[in-house]
Order: C-alpha cells, then structure tokens, then sequence
C-alpha cells in the first residue's frame, strides 16, 4: 500500500509556507497530525520538524479517487501531497500557517502506522517508562524536538564563539586509561590484550593538559563523558561537555572569556542578558549563607550564624553543639508562624534525612507571642538577639539547626530549597549566575581516612595559601571556580599545577607514592618536564544548559536517547547480555546467575 516516493521533491517544509505562497502549486510532505472526518470535507494537519499545515479534501471539487484515498488517512502517516496553497477562510491563530492552507491535487501515502503506545501531543501524561521505550516517537513531540533544536543552535553558536577567541577543536579519545579519584569508570576490556581494559572518559582533563604541553594554546572540544555514579534529574551516565582549556592564563583570563561565552550564547540563543560581570562568591561564604556550594540567588533566606550567640544559653542542644565545636544556624521563613504542628513536624523529619538529630522551631504570633520547644531555656535577652539577628518579625517561623558544621551546612541548605518550593520563593524567570570561587583545595574522606582533592589533583593551590601547602592542606584554598546557575552547577574547572614540587607535594598529600603516581600519571608528569606553559581550564555540562535554557526538569528532556535511573536504554534495551562467544575472546568470565 506504500506509494512510490519517486521524482517527488518538497517545495518547502510544512512550517515555512506563507501568505506568498498563495496561488502557487506546492509540494508538502510529512506525518499526519490529526485527519477530521467531516463528511463530504476532510481537514488534515500535516506535520514535519518545522509545523503544521492544513490540508482541505473538498469532495466536490477533488476526484472520487483523491477523496477515497483521503479517507485512509489515519494518524502519522507519512504522506506526500500537491496541491495549490490558498487562503484560508477561518484563520486559526495558533498555528504559524494559520492563515492559509492546501487544496490537493495529489495526494501519496508513503507509509503507514500502527496503532500508536501514545498519542503524539503537546500535552501528554503518558508515563516516562513507555516513552523512553518508544522514544523515537517521543522526539515527534514538539517539546522534546524543540529541545534538540536549541541544543543544536547551542553547540553551533558555542563553537563559532570560541574559533572567534582562537580555540582549536580537538578531539580526543574516548578508549583512555583507568585513573583513581573522581567517580567510578565504565570499562572496556581489550581483547588483543587479554585481562586488560580501557576507561572511558570522564572528562578530557589529562589530554587537554597534554594538549597545552603540545602548544595548542587554546583548546575546546564539545566532549562525551562517562561516569558510572548515582543518576539524578541533572546527572546521567554518558552526558556532553563543552570543555576548554587556555595555556598562559590565570582565574581571572579563564573567567573573563567565559563570561563573554555565557552572554553570548543566552543572547543569541534564547534573547536573554545576563549582567556581566557575574556575581562572584567565596565557597566559605556560599556555605555559610546558603549551605551550599550551588547557591540559588533566586530568592534569600539566608542562613543565619547564631553560634556565637548561643554558646551559654540553658539550653543544652545549642551551648553542648557550641563547645563541641559545631554551629548552630537558622532560617527565617517569613510569614508562616501558623504552620500546623503536623507540616512543621515534616520539615523535622526532612531535615533528619540530612543526618540532623533534630529541628527546633520558634514561631512569632502576630501578637510578639512565642511558641517554640526551647525558649523557655532562654533568657530574654538570648531570644532578643535571636530575633534581632534573624531579621525575625510578627508573622515569622524560624527553625534552627546545631551540629557539626557540614551537617548543618547539609541539613539547612536542603531545607532552604524545600521551603522555597513549597512555599512558591522562586521567581522562575530568573537566570541568576553565580561563580562560586577559592574551594577547598582538599576535603576530608571519612571512609578512607584521608584527604581526596575537592576537584582534582591537578589544581593549583591559591598563591597566598602555597605555604599552608606544605604546614597545613587541610586549609589550603584552591584556584579553582564554579559556575552556577539558578542552584545548578553548571561547570567548573581550575588552574593547574605545572610545577612539579608542587605537584609532588600534592601527590604525598592525597597518600600517592612516587611509583604510584608515576604508575598512573607517569605520562602526564613525564610531559611536564619539556616545557609546560601555565595553563587553566573549564568545563559546562552542556545537558544542564540546555536543561535550564528550556526549562525542562530533567537532563533526560535534551538528551535525544537518554538512560533512565539504573542506566539502561529501554529502547535498545542496553546493557545486555552478550554471546558466550564474545565473552571467551574477551577472556572474560561472568561470575553471576542470569535471571
Ligand atoms: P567536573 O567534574 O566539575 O569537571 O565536570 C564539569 C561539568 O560537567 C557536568 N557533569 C555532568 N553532567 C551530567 N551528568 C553527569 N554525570 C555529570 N557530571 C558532571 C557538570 C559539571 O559542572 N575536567 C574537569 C573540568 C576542568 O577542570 O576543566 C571536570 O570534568 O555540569
Ligand atoms: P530533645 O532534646 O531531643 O528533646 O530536643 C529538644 C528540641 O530540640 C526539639 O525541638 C528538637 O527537635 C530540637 N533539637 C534536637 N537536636 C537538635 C539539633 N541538633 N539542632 C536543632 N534542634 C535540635
């Protein structure tokens, strides 16, 4: 029943005809949207990546043959249809063609379609599970199709930004060598080289580095990475970076071109300006203020350091946490001292997940009357400097929370976030950027009983703490930046190490033998020894971009064939098991039952 598609060629796509079009005979082709049976009148919207246009079968002024056929018509199928373009009489204001239409002469019908898993529509309800399965249909949808044109304007306008400030693009290779710190490898194994394995990538940082040795000066790639972590709304297995990385520059080159990067593309992609310079704030003081390293500016609630101020008071939560050096902080939710009992109780619990043993509250009636578990431990005064210091008014609800620093970092940062969606704080039309500058050079790993490098152990150590470097690490500060956007990370990177006493220094710091580090950095320290200019660097994650610029929730929505939670394509149904066969060549055995 497929027609021939020979010697057919489109006029022009479904979304470009125009009232000048009018009069003329066209050529249009694509999938049918809707076909509305009205008797002895057939209206078709046909649709392809640009729109939709409407096609009218008139059964008095088409051939028995025409309209017969036009009443086979049925949804998505993909037809080819000549005809002559004419205005139309009722003019529908929602589609871009809305005011004109085809009347056929010709119509083809190139291919049919089976009852669809879900209807193609704006709007859909269908859950996610089946249309990651049938995702190909998904991408019809003008959402997530409208998302993969942004991301392809994105790229494009990011690469011909970067050719104009004198980056190369270079690619580099994805079959690399396993390296410890940062998150766990996906691993390919070699079968010429029985027992052994490849990585792949989780960043390009090694090779760019390389690449300035090499005298590239100025480096981009728009790079696939691989990370085997947990998976959230903005973090998936395989994701894009735009990674870059500039030799004979410091922080302040580094940021600079990237500010002009990130307005350009906001502006020329979605219209939107971003001030420059970009906010810029210590991570110390994100922590404090936001207990967060990814601050939302979007909206205050500030938390507040009463640790000074509770240190003697009665009761024993606050003064105990003090002396045991931990903080105590809290937040202010404006307006909501009558919170039931039962949704407070919520917030308690909630903050209990970020391993806070408790959440005391103190709510301010209207009337200055105080409600609170602990006030009654405290002296007139000590609630006068809480109230005072919290910028507590009549009307006001504040919950506090005293531990260990992080903790409460942890605890009141998540909760700042909880409270600002419940209770609508969000201007959503906001682009608030943020970088977040001097990290930790170092952070402490419990587990393994040893300080980790905050970001990688490449990064240079600020100039003022280069002496710390060697007295004191643990309060060493790093040159190293984050860029944030709306609470979302969005990239970072550092300036590198190029000395190598300081990159010794650092390779004993982070508990790396000489043979160990050679044995697994060994090509990278060897390259430095011919010559290494100065060099500093970044990388986005280009999902999260496109994810904020459209507004979608989740990275899954400007990925065109995403993984879902536990990393698998419900498409193509990958990962698999694979042949015994490809298993013996590999050299490898399976130690698991197959379920
Ligand atoms: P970093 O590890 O911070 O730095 O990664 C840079 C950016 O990549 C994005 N990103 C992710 N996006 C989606 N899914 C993931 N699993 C994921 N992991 C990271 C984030 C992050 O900010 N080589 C260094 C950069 C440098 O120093 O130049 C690096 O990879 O947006
Ligand atoms: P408790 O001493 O456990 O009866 O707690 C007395 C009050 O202090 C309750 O309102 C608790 O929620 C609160 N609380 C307990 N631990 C903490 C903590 N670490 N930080 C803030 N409030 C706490």
């Amino acid at each position: 029943m497929e027609e021939s598609f020979k010697g057919l060629k489109r006029t022009k796509m479904c979304g470009e005809f125009t009232e000048l079009d009018i009069g003329k005979t066209a050529t249009a082709m694509g999938w049918v949207q809707r076909a509305r049976n009205k008797g002895s009148l057939i209206f078709v919207d046909l649709r392809d990546r640009t729109g939709i246009i409407q096609i009218v079968f008139d059964e008095n002024k088409c051939t028995k043959e025409l309209f017969s056929k036009a009443q086979e018509l049925k949804f998505e199928y993909v037809i080819a249809i000549t005809g002559i373009i004419q205005k139309r009489s009722d003019i529908n204001e929602k589609l871009e063609t809305g005011t004109i239409e085809i009347i056929p002469k010709e119509l083809k019908i190139l291919s049919t379609c089976d009852v669809l898993p879900f209807p193609i529509e704006d709007e859909i309800s269908t859950r996610e599970e089946l249309r990651l399965e049938y995702r190909y249909l998904d991408l019809r949808r003008k959402k997530l199709k409208n998302n993969l044109i942004l991301r392809s304007k994105t790229a494009i306008a990011i690469r011909k930004f970067l050719e104009s400030e004198g980056f190369i693009e270079v690619e580099t290779p994805t079959f690399c060598k396993s390296t410890p710190e940062g998150a766990r490898d996906y691993l390919v194994p070699s079968r010429v080289n029985p027992g052994k394995f490849y990585a792949l990538p989780q960043s390009p940082q090694l090779y760019k580095q390389l690449l300035m040795v090499s005298g590239i000066d100025r480096y981009f790639q728009i790079a696939r990475c691989y990370r085997d972590e947990d998976l959230r709304a903005d973090r998936q297995p395989e994701f894009t970076q735009v990674d870059m990385e500039l030799s004979f520059a410091d922080i302040d080159d580094v940021i600079a071109v990237n500010e002009r990067l990130i307005n350009r593309i906001f502006k020329d992609v979605c219209d939107i300006n971003i001030n420059l310079p970009i906010k810029r704030i210590k991570w110390i003081d994100a922590m404090d203020n936001y207990g967060s390293d990814k601050p939302d500016t979007r909206f205050d609630m500030k938390l507040v350091d009463l640790t000074e101020e509770m240190k003697d008071v009665g009761f024993s939560v606050f003064s105990e946490t003090v002396k045991n050096n931990g903080v105590v902080k809290a937040i202010n939710l404006k307006k909501q001292f009558n919170l039931p009992r039962k949704k407070i109780d919520s917030y308690v619990e909630f903050a209990k997940e970020y391993k806070l043993k408790g959440l005391a509250y103190l709510s301010y009636g209207l009337d200055k009357e105080i409600k609170s578990s602990f006030t009654k431990f405290l002296k007139d005064t000590e609630i006068n400097k809480i109230l005072e210091k919290t910028n507590c008014e009549p009307g006001d609800l504040l919950f506090f929370a005293a531990d260990k620093r992080d903790i409460v970092w942890q605890a009141l940062g998540a909760l700042r976030l909880k409270l600002a969606n419940d209770f609508d704080l969000i201007d959503k039309n906001k682009f608030e950027f943020l970088w977040v500058v001097e990290f930790p050079l170092f952070e402490y790993n419990e587990e393994e009983n040893r300080l980790v490098a905050m970001h990688h152990p490449f990064t240079m150590v600020m100039d003022e703490d280069i002496d710390l470097l060697f007295s004191n690490p643990e309060k060493c500060r790093a040159k190293a930046y984050d860029i944030v956007l709306n609470g979302i990370e969005l990239g970072g990177g550092s300036v590198r190490i190029y000395q190598s006493k300081i990159q010794n220094r650092m390779f004993e710091i982070l508990g790396f033998s000489k043979e160990e580090a050679n044995e697994q950095f060994g090509f990278l320290l060897n390259a430095f020894k011919y010559g290494v200019p100065p060099h500093a660097g970044l990388a986005y994650g280009l999902d999260r971009v496109i994810m904020l610029m459209a507004r979608a929730e989740s990275i899954r929505d400007v990925i065109a064939f995403p993984k879902t939670k536990d990393a698998s394509c419900l498409m193509v149904k990958a990962p698999s098991f694979v042949d015994e066969k490809q298993l013996k060549e590999l050299s490898i055995k399976i130690d698991i039952k197959k379920s």
